[in-house]
């Protein structure tokens, strides 16, 4: 049975925002995308952990041609409620990017800073390809000077939680994702890693 809400604390209530069944359906379509679009391609998926845990492994399990997968640890929250404006890498790639399509897997896009930190860090190992799979864009947060090919849901600027996206580090275990209740607090914040 799945829950209708979450609540975090007396005055956080989530509510159920994204059904399991609709992220799978979404999963589903992005990977038909994905294996028709580098079909004569071997990419490396890149997960941004923690957040992209738990998509990389279902998406994973639905792309068909050859691929393989890395991962990058990110740090850059701390306990404030908006983006430090400081990423910090606390695991770098094992892999070689030079002359590899990059598809770099990640739960949300929010101020953009995260991605932009990465971009910049594949693009000066020369890949022959970059692109972002991104479970769910807030489009309206989001400052992206590049394009964006494979996005599951455009969301509002509202703070989410389940399906591997945390609140100081608890909840990415839910099935479904819950959005924070706008009759309660609106400010909730993620902590420490990404
Ligand atoms: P950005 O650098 O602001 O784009 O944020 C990137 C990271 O912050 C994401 O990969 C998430 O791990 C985390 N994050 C952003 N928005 C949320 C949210 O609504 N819930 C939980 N984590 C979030
Ligand atoms: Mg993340």
């Amino acid at each position: 049975m799945q829950q209708n809400k979450v609540v975090v604390n007396k005055n956080e209530v989530f509510k159920l925002f994204i059904p399991e069944q609709d992220i799978k359906t979404r999963i589903s379509e992005l990977a038909v995308e994905l294996n028709r679009d580098f079909r004569d391609r071997v990419p490396i998926f890149i997960g941004i952990l923690n957040g992209s845990f738990i998509f990389m492994s279902d998406l994973i399990r639905e792309i068909t041609i050859d691929c393989e997968i890395d991962f990058f640890k990110l740090s850059s929250y701390g306990d404030a409620k908006i983006s430090s404006g400081n990423v910090t890498m606390l695991k770098d790639l094992n892999c070689e990017v030079e002359d590899r399509d990059i598809i770099i897997v990640e739960d949300v896009i929010d101020s953009g800073l995260s991605i932009a930190y990465i971009r910049n860090i594949i693009m000066q190992q020369s890949p022959r390809s970059f692109n972002v799979v991104t479970l769910l864009y807030k489009k309206e947060a989001a400052k992206i000077n590049f394009p964006l090919n494979y996005v599951g849901f455009e969301i509002p600027t509202k703070f989410v939680i389940g399906y591997g996206l945390d609140y100081a580090q608890k909840w990415r275990n839910l099935k479904s994702i819950y959005v924070l209740d706008p009759s309660n607090d609106g400010t909730a914040s993620t902590t420490g890693e990404d």
